[in-house]
């Protein structure tokens, strides 16, 4: 496995790979790789040749107020993880390398990214289309996998890419879930024990809707109000939103319309900001 740190090396790299037929599947990642993260890479090596994993905490998606100095660093975990996974090349860059002193350049896509997580994080999209669209440049992928977790980043991604014809087509992964039902997470790991028992409310919540749906309920008023109900009786958590929107647009939903919805659910458990959603 090979791992790159310059942003030049990569792009030089990925543009010979390229050039000699081999198609690319990136998998970004802001390390402290999961099981999530893993299954993706399963995921990239069906669709490519050469898998490239990309490990870099970007600042740009953090807002002043939020937790870039202590969002979990843990390079030589990851990369052995990368190697067992079978990947071909981590790409590591520095902050340095990715946004050099005078930077100035954002790429923000504007409908999208305003509601749900847009709200209360009001740059994060912002970082998130410039980070990625930096890193399809250097890494030059036919195919980039995301996990369906981050719903919202998905769509606002496909969107970035669809707008500026980006040629990467972008596949999007299961969440997967530990065996209490929390969608795995990097961020799992600042929950304590007694945290961790009142988050796994968030995705006992969304089981709630889903069983509503599948019992024949179509409002969405009542769906929101008892997935509020549920996370309102654990004292650690603070819900920030519970929406039901079009898996695509992320325009806000009135009735449930079977198979094109999603509802969401960002919350504090303490001070760890979670998000997960579920197809109703
Ligand atoms: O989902 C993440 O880990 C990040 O938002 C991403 C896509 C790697 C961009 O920094």
């Amino acid at each position: 496995m090979q791992i790159i740190h310059s942003a030049n090396e990569m792009q030089s790299h990925a543009i010979s790979l390229r050039s000699s037929g081999r198609l690319i599947a990136l998998v970004p990642t802001m390390g402290c790789l999961h099981e999530g993260h893993l299954s993706l890479i399963d995921i990239a090596k069906e669709k490519g040749d050469k898998v490239i994993v990309s490990i870099f905490v970007n600042p740009t998606q953090f807002g002043p107020s939020e937790d870039y100095d202590k969002y979990p660093r843990e390079l030589e975990n990851d990369l052995e993880k990368c190697r067992e996974r079978g990947v071909d090349i981590v790409f590591n860059p520095t902050v340095d390398e990715m946004f050099p002193q005078g930077y100035s350049t954002y790429v923000k896509e504007e409908q999208l990214s305003a509601g749900l997580c847009g709200v209360s994080r009001p740059y994060h999209f912002r970082g998130v289309t410039t980070v990625c669209l930096k890193l399809f440049n250097l890494t030059r992928p036919d195919v980039a996998v995301f996990g369906r977790k981050d719903a919202q980043q998905c769509a606002v991604v496909k969107k970035m890419v669809a707008d500026l014809n980006v040629p990467t087509e972008i596949v999007i992964g299961p969440t997967l879930r530990d065996a209490d039902g929390m969608a795995t997470s990097s961020r799992n790991v600042y929950l304590s024990d007694s945290q961790r028992v009142e988050a796994v409310s968030i995705s006992q919540a969304l089981k709630i809707a889903k069983d509503m749906v599948d019992s024949g309920t179509r409002s969405v008023d009542r769906i929101v109000a008892e997935v509020t109900h549920h996370l309102s009786l654990h004292r650690r958590i603070r819900v920030i939103y519970v929406s039901v929107v079009d898996r695509d647009s992320m325009e806000l939903a009135r009735t449930v319309e079977p198979g094109r919805q999603l509802l969401c659910v960002a919350a504090w458990a303490d001070q760890t900001r979670l998000i997960d959603n579920v197809e109703l």
